[in-house]
C-alpha cells in the first residue's frame, strides 16, 4: 500500500483534524474557492473569512460556498489587512500561494507580502492555532516564496511556534506544505 501523498492530501488530512471543532478561520487566498468550501465542509460550527485581491475570485469563491454564505464573510482585499477584518482570535489561517487557476500568473501571491502578513497573523492566532501555507516551487515567484519561507520559519521562535515543512524530496517540482502551530 503507497503511504505517501503529496503536500496537498497531507494537508487536508491535517486541517480536516484541525478545523473540526474551530470557531473562526481565515482563507488568506480564496481563489476558486475550493479551500474556502474544504473549511466550511469541515467546520460547520465556525465563521470564515475569505480573502482574495481580485474580485472574480470572490465571486467563484461566493457561488460554490453558496449554501455556507451565512458563515462567510467575503473581502476583497489583500491578506496583509487581514487585521482591519478579523477582530477575533483564529483557529486557523491558510494560505494556497500563487496564481489563480486559469486566470492571469501575474496576479500572484508575493514573497514579502505573505511574510508581513505571517509576521502579523502570528498575534492573530489562539493557542494550539495553526497556519498552514501551501507552496508551488515549479513556478519563478512561487520558488522565490518557497525559499523565503523556509528562511523565515527555521527563525521562528521555537518556545512559542512549532513549524514542519512536508515535500516530496525527489518530486524537484513537488508542492510543499507549512504547518505552523502556536504553543500553549
Ligand atoms: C493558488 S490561488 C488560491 C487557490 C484557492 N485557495 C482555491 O481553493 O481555489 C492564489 C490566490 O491568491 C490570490 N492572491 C494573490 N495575492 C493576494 C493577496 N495579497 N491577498 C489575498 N489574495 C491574494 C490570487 O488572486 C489567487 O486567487
Amino acid at each position: 500500500m503507497q503511504m505517501l501523498s503529496n503536500a496537498i492530501q497531507i494537508n487536508q488530512c491535517l486541517l480536516k483534524e484541525a478545523v473540526k471543532n474551530a470557531d473562526l478561520l481565515v482563507d488568506a487566498t480564496c481563489g476558486n474557492g475550493s479551500d474556502t468550501l474544504f473549511l466550511a465542509n469541515n467546520a460547520k460550527y465556525a465563521h470564515i473569512y475569505a480573502f482574495d485581491i481580485q474580485k472574480e475570485a470572490i465571486e467563484k469563491t461566493k457561488e460554490k460556498t453558496k449554501k455556507y454564505e451565512k458563515n462567510i464573510s467575503y473581502i476583497c482585499d489583500s491578506h496583509i489587512n487581514m487585521k482591519k477584518y478579523v477582530k477575533h482570535k483564529a483557529d486557523a489561517v491558510i494560505f494556497n500561494l500563487g496564481y489563480l487557476p486559469g486566470a492571469s500568473h501575474e496576479i500572484t501571491t508575493h514573497a514579502d507580502t505573505v511574510l508581513k502578513t505571517i509576521d502579523a497573523v502570528k498575534d492573530l492566532l489562539k493557542i494550539n492555532g495553526i497556519i498552514s501555507i501551501l507552496a508551488y516551487p515549479g513556478h519563478a515567484e512561487g520558488y522565490n516564496e518557497y525559499l523565503k519561507l523556509l528562511e523565515y520559519t527555521k527563525m521562528m521562535d521555537k518556545h512559542i511556534f512549532t513549524a514542519c515543512w512536508y515535500k516530496l524530496h525527489n518530486h524537484t517540482n513537488a508542492p510543499a506544505m507549512c504547518w505552523i502551530e502556536k504553543q500553549g
